[in-house]
């Protein structure tokens, strides 16, 4: 006890004067999550499988945890199946995308030959385009990597539509990017894809699942599956104020519609979908993680815009024509600002590296290579511009007050020039 008081204080006393502005890698916990995570630590210890009525309630911890993620994404709570997190959530889509392709469901009138085709684009997050590239190498499967627009970094539906194949048997696109913030047409998306898949069905081709990494969307926009219309989506719990743990969303789990392959095998928990004794105290914070998006979206929402939009003013007010903001045409997230400063030698990470107190990254913050972020050149911002970008995202309750001061640390970091 003493000893975790005491880490406590060091951690708290040596991180208070950092500035909470790096929403997009990752957010802290919200009080209520604490509060729920610590009580079910405390009294949820039970194995959730144990008959026991300590057990047993547990168990209805976690299923009103999948009630409550459900009820944020206008879902049904047998849609939900509960994962460690993003990377996982991804991963089993794409698993079950090749499975069901070459599973009797997904060849409908495929000769034997041909491999499972899958479309993305070309700014996913590495938990996409990492397992993709693997498929590839493996010649597992056939993946385009449908390029954004270089104007708006959005990727067009009908770029989609030219790279459909008849084995494709699977999109998928990110709704929010996590470097840029721009919102991906993934409901135009879906659309197009069940058109098409009705004229599919007719030819005896492969239906084309549709999946949404929706990580860094969920908390900032509203994200309803009956309106993205998809057939699969990612949630991450610490990008929107819960615990490290994820949920996968599939819609109405069915072996001919939207089948769900395990990629684990073990004890059975969550239908066997994802076995394992369950994390209780992480579900059930990501449960609260829920309700509070659930209740307050359009309060965080409106916070988080006027921040960011005071940001970039105060930013172009304090800079001019020396800074732009990357992707500033197309709809982004209320959160997200990417800027690139000009005539400067420094790199975004050597201006970051003299804001020791700024939460804030050059691009993904799995990254960290140095190299000028290809996401953003991919989303049409020029090699020196990316070069010195930098991506600012602000949180639930960064203040208007720190935003002067991030303003006069970067003012400063660029003197060092
Ligand atoms: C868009 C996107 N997808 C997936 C992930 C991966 O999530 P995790 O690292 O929690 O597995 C992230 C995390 O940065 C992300 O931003």
């Amino acid at each position: 006890m003493v000893a975790a008081v005491y880490i406590n204080k060091v951690i708290y006393s040596k991180f208070s004067n950092w500035f909470g502005v790096n929403d997009n890698a990752t957010t802290p916990l919200a009080p209520e999550v604490i509060l729920c995570v610590s009580e079910a630590l405390t009294n949820a210890w039970a194995n959730p499988s144990s008959s026991s009525e300590i057990g047993q309630s547990a168990k209805e911890l976690i299923n009103q945890a999948r009630k409550k993620v459900a009820t944020m994404l206008n879902a049904k709570p047998s849609e939900i199946t509960f994962v460690s997190g993003g990377t996982e959530a991804n991963n089993m889509v794409l698993h079950t995308a090749l499975k069901y392709f070459n599973s009797g469901s997904g060849k409908l009138g495929q000769g034997a030959s041909l491999k499972p085709h899958i479309l993305t684009t070309n700014v996913e997050h590495d938990a996409i385009l990492l397992p993709l590239r693997h498929y590839e190498t493996e010649k597992l499967a056939d993946v385009d990597f449908v390029p954004v627009s270089m104007s708006s970094g959005q990727v067009l539906v009908e770029e989609i539509e030219k790279l459909i194949k008849p084995n494709t048997c699977l999109v998928t696109v990110m709704l929010a990017n996590n470097e840029t913030g721009v919102i991906m047409p993934v409901a135009e998306i879906s659309r197009k894809i069940r058109e098409l898949n009705e004229i599919r069905q007719k030819e005896g081709l492969c239906r084309i699942l549709i999946h949404t990494d929706a990580a860094q969307a969920i908390g900032k926009i509203s994200v309803d599956v009956e309106e993205l219309g998809v057939d699969y989506l990612t949630i991450v719990g610490h990008k929107f104020y819960g615990p490290r743990i994820g949920a996968l969303f599939v819609k109405e789990m069915a072996e001919d519609s939207t089948p769900l392959y395990p990629m684990f095998f073990g004890g059975g928990q969550e239908r066997g979908l994802r076995p394992g004794t369950e994390n209780t105290p992480m579900i059930h914070g990501l449960g609260c993680a829920a309700e509070l998006v659930s209740q307050n979206l359009q309060k965080y929402q409106e916070a988080m815009k006027k921040t960011r939009d005071l940001l970039e003013k105060s930013l172009i007010v304090e800079f001019g024509e020396n800074i732009i903001v990357n992707c500033d045409t197309a709809l982004r997230l209320p959160n997200t600002s990417s800027v690139s400063f000009r005539e400067t030698t420094m790199t975004g990470g050597e201006i970051l590296s003299h804001c020791p107190h700024l939460m804030a990254s050059t691009g993904a913050a799995c990254h960290g290579t140095g190299k000028p972020s290809v996401i953003l050149m991919a989303s049409g911002v020029s090699c020196e511009d990316a070069r010195s970008a930098v991506r600012l995202s602000v949180g639930r309750d960064t203040a208007p007050a720190e935003i002067e001061q991030i303003v006069q640390m970067l003012k400063l970091a660029l003197k060092r020039d």
